[in-house]
C-alpha cells in the first residue's frame, strides 16, 4: 500500500506522540513574531529559539510538529525538479532532555520501520549519513558516528563533513547552533557506490552525499544545539543540550511515492493536471508550470497565514507580490490567458485545508487578494507596452537596445520572450547579448541581498536576549494593551518587530490615532512602568487563558490538540499570550515614547516607539 500525503504526515507525528511522549503543536504563522531580522518563518526551529534558549515550553520538553516554512534565496532554481520556496518541516525537539543517542535512534526507527510498525519502511541499505568533522570551535562528532554504526550503517556509508555541511546555526549571528548529522537516502540503489547522475560536481568515483548530483537526497537532519555564538564569534555552552530536526515533507512524499519530483506527487497534481490543459505545450514548459505551481501555493499560504500579509511593495508583502506577478508571467509564457490565479489557490486549498484550517478559513480573502494583483499587475503590463510604444517610437532602426528592453522588464514585468513579441509586431528585435548583460548584472547584485539575507535565516523571535531587546518586547506587551484602552477592543496585534533599539508594533485600526490618542497612550504605559509590576508567566490550559482574558494569537489549532498555552502578565495590567523573554518587573523601563505613526496596508495601522533611560539601567 502507497501510503497518502496526509497519512505521511500524520505517521511523522504519532510516532513521536505515541511511542516517544512528544506533544504535538501547531505550525507557528509563516510570518514570525517580534523578529527583526527574517519575514518568514525559514524552519521548524524558527518559533521555538526562545524554548531552545532556556525559556520553559507549556508543552514540555518533547515536541514534534509539521512547520509551515518559506525561504527565497533559492527562488531564481525554482522550476528544476527540486526547488520550493514554501515547503512544510516536520520535525521532532527536545528542549534539554534526550541528545544524541535518543534522536538517532528515533530517526533511524522512524525511518526504517516498516509502515504497519509505524515507520516509513526505507531499507537500511540505502540510507547514508554525514556527521561533523570537527574545528576549532567544536570537536569532531565521533561520538554520533559511533551511534550510527552501532545502530547498523556500516562505516562505510558515514561520512564526515566540515561547518559549511555539517553544522546548523547562525552564519555571522549569535544564537543556538550546534553540529547536526544528516541523513541521506540513494535514489538510484545501483550496486556500484561510485556511480552517480549526470551532471554533479565530482568525478564518479568521488560520488558521495555531498555530491550534488541527484543520486542521495537528503531527507533528515539531526541537529544537536548546544552552543550559543556569541557577538564576538566565539561559541559558549547553552543552558541546555537540546535536539532540532528538520525532515522536508515533500522530499519525503516524493521518495515513498518513488517519483522523481514533488511536482510529480499527489502535493500537486490537481494545479500540474490544471496547467497541463491549459499550457499550449506542456512538455516544452514544465519549468514553468512548476514555477506557477510552486508560487501560487507559496502566495496562498502567505495570503491565507493569520497573520496574513496583502502584496505590497515592502518586506512579507513584496515577497507576495514578486510571487504572483512572476507566477502570471509564466502564465502568460504558456499561453494561458485569462486570470487564473485564484483558480490555481482553489485547487490548494482543499487539499491542505484539514491540517491548516486558515486555508479555508481565510479562502474569500485568499482569491480576493489574488485576483486584485492579477488586476493590478495586467494595467502595470498595460502601461509597460505604452512605454514600449513610445521608445519604440522615438528610436531609429529597428533592434531595441538591451538597456531599453531591460528598463521595461525590470520596471514592468515584462519578461524578455513578451517584449519580443510585441516588438515582432512592429518588426523589432532586440538586442539580447545587452540584454542579457544587464539582467545578468541585476541578477548578481540580487544575488548578493538574497545571500546577505540568507545568512540571517536561522534567527528567531526577539534578535538577541539582551536586556535592552526584552524591555522593548515588556513595551509591546504593555502597548498591546494601552491602545486597546484607549481605542477600543477591535485593536490586535498583527505584527511585531523587536530589537534592542525600538519597537515596531502593527495593529489592527482602521483610522489615524489623533495626538490625543498617541499622549493618551503613552501616559498609559507610562503609569504602568512607573508601578514597577513584577512580571510573570503562567502555564494554562487554553480554555483557562482565554477565560481569564488573555490576548494574543490565539490559534483554534490549540484548543483542538488540547494544548497548554504560556501567558505573560504584567502585574494586574496585561496579559498576553507569549514565549518570551522578558524583563522581571517594568520599572526598569522607565519610559516609553512613541515616536511615530502611520498606516501599514489597508485597516492596518503600525507605530514605531523606544523606551528611553536604557543607559541608565545598563
Ligand atoms: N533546523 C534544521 C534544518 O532546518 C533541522 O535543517
Amino acid at each position: 500500500m502507497v501510503p497518502t500525503a496526509p497519512q505521511i504526515r500524520r505517521q511523522y507525528i504519532d510516532f513521536f506522540v505515541n511511542k516517544y511522549g512528544h506533544k504535538e503543536i501547531p505550525s507557528a504563522s509563516l510570518i514570525p513574531e517580534n523578529d527583526p531580522t527574517v519575514l518568514f518563518t525559514t524552519a521548524g526551529m524558527h518559533p521555538l529559539v526562545p524554548y531552545l534558549m532556556g525559556e520553559p515550553h507549556p508543552q514540555g520538553k518533547r515536541l514534534v510538529d509539521a512547520q509551515k516554512s518559506l525561504r527565497t534565496d533559492d527562488i531564481d532554481e525554482v522550476g528544476d525538479a527540486t526547488h520550493l520556496t514554501f515547503f512544510e518541516m516536520l520535525g521532532n525537539w527536545s528542549l534539554g532532555d534526550y541528545f544524541k543517542a535518543e534522536a538517532i535512534k528515533m530517526s533511524f526507527e522512524l525511518l526504517t520501520l516498516p509502515w504497519e510498525n509505524g515507520g516509513f519502511g526505507l531499507p537500511a541499505d540505502r540510507l547514508f549519513v554525514s556527521c561533523f568533522e570537527g574545528d576549532s570551535d567544536a570537536p569532531r562528532d565521533i561520538e554520533s558516528a559511533e551511534i550510527w554504526q552501532k545502530i547498523g550503517i556500516p562505516k562505510e556509508r558515514i561520512y564526515f563533513f566540515p561547518k559549511k555541511k555539517n553544522w546548523w546555526g547562525p552564519a555571522g549571528k549569535t544564537g543556538p547552533c550546534g553540529p547536526d548529522t544528516e541523513m541521506f537516502y540513494d535514489v538510484l540503489n545501483d550496486s556500484d557506490k561510485g556511480s552517480h547522475k549526470k551532471g554533479g560536481r565530482v568525478s564518479q568515483s568521488q560520488c558521495n552525499p555531498a555530491c550534488d548530483c541527484g543520486r542521495y537526497v537528503e531527507i533528515w537532519n539531526d541537529v544537536f544545539m548546544q552552543y550559543n555564538k556569541k557577538p564576538d564569534g566565539t561559541y559558549e555552552p547553552l543552558k541546555q543540550k537540546n535536539v532540532d530536526t528538520g525532515l522536508g515533507f515533500e522530499r519525503l512524499v516524493t521518495i515513498l511515492h518513488e517519483k522523481d519530483s514533488p511536482f510529480d506527487t499527489e502535493l500537486f497534481a490537481p494545479v500540474m493536471e490544471f496547467l497541463k490543459n491549459h499550457a499550449v505545450s506542456f512538455t516544452s514548459h514544465i519549468a514553468s508550470c512548476r514555477i506557477i505551481a510552486d508560487h501560487l501555493r507559496a502566495a496562498t499560504f502567505i495570503l491565507g497565514d493569520p497573520m496574513g500579509v496583502s502584496p505590497s511593495n515592502v518586506d512579507q508583502g513584496y515577497i507576495v507580490r514578486r510571487l504572483i506577478r512572476r507566477a502570471i508571467r509564466h502564465g502568460k509564457q504558456i499561453g494561458i490567458s485569462k486570470f487564473f490565479t485564484a483558480e490555481i489557490a482553489k485547487l490548494f486549498i482543499p487539499l491542505y485545508e484539514n491540517v491548516y484550517p486558515e486555508l479555508s478559513k481565510n479562502k474569500d480573502r485568499i482569491l480576493d487578494e489574488l485576483n486584485r494583483e492579477e488586476e493590478r499587475f495586467v494595467k502595470t503590463l498595460g502601461r509597460g507596452l505604452k512605454e514600449l510604444e513610445r521608445i519604440i517610437g522615438q528610436q531609429g532602426g529597428t533592434v531595441l537596445s538591451g538597456a531599453e528592453a531591460f528598463y521595461i522588464f525590470e520596471t514592468y514585468g515584462f519578461p524578455l520572450e513578451m517584449i519580443e513579441e510585441e516588438l515582432a509586431k512592429e518588426g523589432f528585435t532586440v538586442n539580447r547579448e545587452q540584454f542579457q548583460k544587464a539582467f545578468d548584472e541585476a541578477f548578481k547584485k540580487h544575488q548578493e541581498v538574497s545571500r546577505a539575507g540568507a545568512s540571517q535565516k536561522f534567527a528567531g523571535g526577539l534578535a538577541d536576549h539582551t536586556e535592552p531587546t526584552k524591555m522593548h518586547h515588556t513595551a509591546t506587551h504593555l502597548v498591546h494593551q494601552a491602545l486597546r484602552d484607549v481605542l477600543g477592543p477591535h485593536v490586535f496585534q498583527r505584527g511585531s518587530n523587536v530589537t534592542g533599539e525600538r519597537l515596531r508594533f502593527d495593529f489592527s485600526h482602521h483610522t489615524k490615532m489623533t495626538p490625543e490618542q498617541i499622549k493618551k497612550v503613552e501616559e498609559i504605559v507610562n503609569t504602568q512602568i512607573q508601578r514597577d509590576m513584577p512580571v510573570h508567566f503562567e502555564i494554562l490550559d487554553f480554555e483557562e487563558a482565554k477565560k481569564r482574558g488573555a490576548i494574543g494569537l490565539f490559534d483554534d489549532k490549540y484548543a483542538q490538540l488540547g494544548n497548554k498555552v504560556k501567558v505573560y502578565f504584567m502585574g494586574d495590567y496585561s496579559k498576553e499570550v507569549c514565549g518570551g523573554p522578558h524583563v522581571e518587573h517594568t520599572g526598569v523601563l522607565k519610559h516609553f515614547k512613541i515616536l511615530k505613526e502611520e498606516a501599514c496596508s489597508a485597516g492596518i495601522r503600525r507605530i514605531k516607539a523606544v523606551v528611553e533611560g536604557i543607559k541608565d539601567v545598563m
